[in-house]
């Protein structure tokens, strides 16, 4: 996730680009840039000023006055190809210098693009995949010219192309030296405009706009839009008819926009979870890795917190699918066992810096195992320990409770599991995305009602349940304060059991899987000892309906679904109890995003 910001007026474009860029900072700040052309450099001559920097645009200098025009275009990243570097800042810009992009979103098809354009003689500056994007329009460009074609129509035939070529995701905004406007496209990644007057914006999300305009034109995917200062002109791919989208006014403060108008940022990231699961899901592990995994006499994952729970969750599918046995340690424990050399470990960590996690792997690398990292951040701490680095696609998260990064390491865990076990899940879990639309609409009114009062809530399952019930008692504790327990069902009446009384929920996870029988028998003895049980199962089980005090049925849909769909009710049955305690969601007290000390 990055953010992209684009203005056209009468005023100077960086100043605004600036402040715009600011109110983006939550979806990416590893590095930040902006390119601004002067009257000048769009009727041909003129100067089209690019300036970007490694760091975050809240602590930009003066260098950004050097940038004067009155159009504009702005990023700040998040990385995903390329380290956080100046060189791998946005805008990127074509061989000549007279074309600068800014990019949202992912072009998958880029390393075969790269390729051909190369052999065709472009030279590339960064290891970014949007570069591509520049050079792909130089070569239409050209390719316009050679048709005699000038001006708007050049820039129709090289969008036309470019939307053609390329597969993946992206917002874009895009400066064409010669061509009086601002070029902005949407396919899959959010983009808005504003309407002022005499003046023009396009945004990643409405918060950088607001301050000028309330009126906002939502563009749907595949929309295009030359913004020109006389006005905009919005046309459809790849019919490339004019289309007509309502502006709308809106009313909201510049901290609900941030939130796209979810009260915290817990909500809004649950909320982006199906996106983010099937993102991270779909990108390709390098070969290499997966022979060295396969090759493992054994794998280990080090991990703290939820990062450890994602790391259950693979042991449980890897073992029974790919019959690879799985140890998994707490990161802080590590260091008092020993690992065979033949032992490939994975460090899964969404920060990449968490101490625990580093001195784990360092340890592991020391031993001589090969390592791994599957994390969020690009070029972070345990990138530069680990041989092979596994990429989750969640975008930055803002709330201290992990959510969708959690989602994320599951999705590229289960990718690894999907690939050794010769493409099982594979069907299913690319379809997954309709599934957790529909898992989102849940209402969790009645489990909140239930847990908002207890001083102590059990979360018990089998199977794979057990690491998804630790993680969801990890989120009601962490941002509730009420004391929550993960524990697998079977050790309930090993001790636990003294402790169920009619104000202590159990929350269970019992879908229709191997363990259902006896997950129901257990659910029958807690309610015998008047413990009132929350229940999430299979849509339509009515015997489990007929057993809980409240039924939550999954979407129904194949069992490797549900183990994410339950995963995301617990999410919110943990955040709606949260703010009806009214609790500090996104900043739990004593708790850091990031934990660098050991
Ligand atoms: C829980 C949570 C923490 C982290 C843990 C590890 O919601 O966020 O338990 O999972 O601190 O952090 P990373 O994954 O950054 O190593």
């Amino acid at each position: 996730m990055c953010g992209i910001v684009g203005y056209v007026g009468e005023r100077n474009a960086a100043p605004i680009i600036v402040e715009g860029l600011k109110c983006l900072e939550y979806r990416g700040y590893d590095s930040f840039g902006l390119a601004v052309a002067d009257g000048t450099a769009t009727d041909g001559g003129g100067r089209l000023t690019v300036i970007k920097k490694q760091g975050r645009i809240s602590d930009a200098g003066s260098e950004v006055s050097l940038a004067v025009g009155n159009i504009g275009i702005g990023h700040t990243r998040w990385a995903t190809h390329g380290v956080p570097s100046d060189v791998n800042a946005h805008p990127h810009t074509d061989c000549t210098g007279d074309i600068a992009v800014v990019h949202n979103g992912i072009i998958e098809n880029y390393a075969e693009l790269k390729k051909a354009l190369i052999a065709e003689g472009h030279v590339f500056k960064s290891e970014t995949d949007t570069e591509v994007i520049a050079h792909l329009l130089e070569k239409f460009r050209n390719a316009a010219a050679e048709k005699g074609l000038s001006g708007t129509d050049m820039v129709d035939f090289a969008v036309k192309n470019l939307m053609d070529t390329l597969e993946g995701s992206f917002a874009l905004l895009i400066l064409i030296r010669g061509f009086n406007g601002l070029i902005a496209i949407k396919r899959f990644s959010p983009l808005v405009l504003g309407i002022g007057d005499d003046e023009l914006f396009a945004s990643s999300d409405m918060t950088p706009i607001l301050e000028h305009t309330q009126k906002i034109l939502l563009l749907e995917d595949n929309d295009y839009a030359y913004l020109m200062p006389d006005g905009i002109r919005l046309f459809s791919y790849p019919s490339a008819k004019t289309v007509e989208r309502e502006v709308k006014t809106v009313d909201w403060d510049v901290e609900s926009a941030k939130k796209g108008g979810y009260e915290y940022f817990m909500e809004k990231e649950i909320f982006e979870q199906p996106a983010v699961f099937v993102n991270s899901f779909r990108q390709k592990i390098d070969d290499g890795a997966v022979s060295v995994l396969k090759k493992a006499s054994s794998i280990t994952v080090v991990a703290c917190g939820s990062s450890y729970h994602a790391g259950l969750i693979f042991r449980y599918l890897m073992e029974k699918y790919c019959k690879i046995p799985v140890r998994v340690e707490i990161a802080s424990e590590f260091l008092n066992f020993t690992t065979a050399k033949d032992t490939a470990v994975i460090a899964v960590t969404q920060s990449g810096e968490t101490a625990d996690t580093l001195a784990a792997l360092r340890h592991a690398k020391a031993n001589g195992c090969p390592v791994f990292a599957v994390t969020n951040v690009l070029g972070s701490s345990v990138t530069r320990i680990a041989d092979y680095v596994l990429y989750t696609r969640a975008g930055p998260e803002i709330s201290v409770a992990a959510t969708k990064s959690f989602i994320a390491q599951c999705a590229v865990l289960l990718r690894i599991v999907s690939i050794i076990g010769k493409g099982i899940f594979e069907k299913e879990l690319f379809e997954i995305y309709p599934v957790l639309e529909e898992t989102l609409l849940f209402d969790p009114a009645d489990a909140s009602a239930v847990c908002k009062d207890a001083e102590n809530i059990f979360y018990v399952g089998r199977g794979v349940y057990y690491p998804i019930s630790l993680e969801g008692a990890l989120k009601m504790k962490e941002i509730t304060y009420i004391h929550a327990e993960g524990c697998a069902a079977g050790e309930l009446k090993h001790g636990p059991f003294s402790l169920l009384t009619p104000k202590t929920p159990v929350v269970a996870v019992c879908t229709k899987d191997d363990a259902y029988p006896v997950m129901i028998s257990n659910i029958k003895e807690m309610k015998a000892r008047g413990a009132p049980v929350i229940a999430i199962g299979s849509g339509g089980d009515a015997d489990l309906k007929e057993i809980a005090d409240i039924f939550i049925p999954l979407p129904r849909s194949k069992n490797i679904c549900e183990v994410i769909s339950a995963t995301i009710i617990l999410q919110m049955i943990a955040y709606n109890t949260a703010v009806l305690l009214g609790r500090d969601v996104d900043k739990p007290r004593n708790l850091a995003k990031s934990v660098t000390v050991i």
